[in-house]
């Protein structure tokens, strides 16, 4: 089927299936479908063809998944615990609690040297495997270790506690600025604002840049369905901002994480040069839209579920174990893996550099692993969800990541200790690895 949109309009079918709903709608049943098909012409994008069976030919950027996936996983673990697509180049999918934890703990049989599915595989001009383009996600063992050493420090419980007055006064001058609206728009101009401010002061870059990194995390993680010499194009400026800050860094070291990372050494040698940017863009990625989406889902669960907002009022300290559960639910971080070389694997056929879509939120959803698993108990008391990964590649900045959530939903509910959502039709999700509503106008009045 030949789908076209002006490509200025949208850069992906879910962000399309929101921007432009008079080409894509929903059945009788709920499905999304493309309402609207004609020849290209220029300066607009062919779409992909609907998923139709996710078992088989399963797209993570298919609206359907986009708008919910967790039916469609359920459906997976019941008739087929890895689905397979040969969109991407070929691709597996693991449904399941024990799929994803053995591909996750497996770098012998996987390499994590690109962890963000797309059409591509790395070239030759990449960074080869164990270092790969943003130490240490990409890296493999024996590399990864030493990557991952070099930055712990920077988000221990140490490091990142003192921050707490400083976020918290972020969320309340974030509040102070939709006074007076009886409906906030509680992803865009709250959530969103809270992690970037967070990262920016810890690099050091400039306060004027907030908007800056947005761009760079959404053409890093949600542009996996540009052509790959697009893709390439869209890194430039990027490559640009960060050499600049860099340069700028060398000339005038601060104390800050960018001073850290460039004085930092591994056997009496400078780290190289696209080590440090590497790390850099890592920290920027993984630490806004994750972060972001964790704090838009919780929002969007308490706008709907009053019972679960009241108890956070009544009992205020049921907020950590509260924490767990949301980021359990809805976990926002899928990684990918690739296969290094041919192989039988958990009962299928894998090629080498097949990908793997590493579904961390879904295995939080699989019953086997956790009681009641598709039910949000807000003070579930036994919790080992896998939102922050497993194996030797587990979240490097969870402390900061709990502690922005927590304070971002305290002073939410400090101030409003009442909403709900104001127009479901208007929530809008992000599309890809990276899950968590993108358009959430809440009522607060
Ligand atoms: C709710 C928010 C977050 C979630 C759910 C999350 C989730 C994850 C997951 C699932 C991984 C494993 C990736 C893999 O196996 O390939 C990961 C890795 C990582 N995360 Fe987070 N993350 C969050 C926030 C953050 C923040 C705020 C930072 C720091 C600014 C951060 C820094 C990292 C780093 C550096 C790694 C790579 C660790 C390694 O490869 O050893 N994350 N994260």
């Amino acid at each position: 089927m030949r789908v076209v949109i002006d490509a200025d309009l949208c850069q992906g079918q879910g962000r399309c299936f929101s921007i432009a709903p008079d080409v894509f709608g929903f059945d009788e049943l709920g499905n999304g479908v493309v309402l609207v098909t004609g020849e290209l012409g220029e300066g607009e994008l062919e779409l992909k063809t609907p998923v139709s069976d996710f078992a088989t030919d399963f797209d993570h950027t298919d609206p359907t998944w986009v708008a919910d996936p967790y039916p469609i996983w359920e459906d997976l673990r019941q008739r087929c615990p890895v689905a397979h697509t040969e969109r991407y180049g070929g691709a597996w999918f693991p449904a399941t609690h024990a799929g994803v934890t053995q591909i996750a703990k497996d770098t012998e049989n996987f390499t994590s040297r690109t962890v963000i599915m797309n059409d591509g595989r790395p070239d030759e001009m990449a960074l080869p495997s164990p270092i790969g383009v943003a130490p240490p996600i990409t890296s493999d063992p024996p590399f990864h270790q030493i990557a991952r050493k070099l930055i712990l420090p920077a988000f221990s419980p140490g490091a990142i506690n003192p921050l707490e007055p400083q976020v918290r006064a972020l969320c309340g001058t974030l509040l102070d600025r939709l006074a007076g609206r009886d409906v906030v728009e509680a992803s865009w101009d709250y959530a969103r604002l809270i992690p970037p401010s967070v990262i920016r002061q810890m690099l050091g870059f400039p306060e004027a840049d907030t908007e800056v990194f947005i761009d760079i995390v959404h053409t890093v993680t949600e542009s996996v369905d540009l052509p790959m010499d697009e893709r390439i194009a869209a890194f430039e400026p990027i490559e640009e901002y960060f050499t600049r800050q860099i340069e700028d860094h060398q000339a005038n070291p601060r104390d800050d994480l960018t001073t850290f990372l460039l004085n930092a050494e591994i056997d009496g040698q400078k780290l190289a040069v696209e080590h440090v940017f590497g790390t850099m863009i890592l920290i920027l990625v993984a630490g806004i839209d994750t972060t972001w989406s964790a704090i838009g889902s919780s929002l969007w669960h308490l706008a709907q579920n009053p019972s679960d907002l009241q108890r956070l009022v009544d009992e205020p300290d049921l907020m950590p174990v509260a924490i767990e559960e949301f980021l359990r639910f809805y976990a926002p971080v899928t990684m990918a893996r690739l296969v290094k070389h041919d192989m039988e694997y958990l009962g299928v056929t894998m090629r080498e550099y097949d990908w793997i879509l590493l579904g961390f939120p879904a295995a939080n959803r699989d019953p086997t692993a956790f009681a009641d698993a598709d039910r949000f108990i807000i003070d579930r008391a036994e919790n080992r969800h896998v939102a922050f990964g497993l194996g030797i590649h587990r979240c490097a900045g969870s402390n900061l990541a709990r502690l922005e959530l927590r304070v971002a939903l305290e002073e939410f509910i400090a101030r409003y200790p009442r909403f709900s959502l104001a127009d479901p039709d208007q929530v809008t999700w992000s599309q890809g690895q990276i899950r968590g509503p993108r358009r959430l106008p809440i009522r607060v009045g």
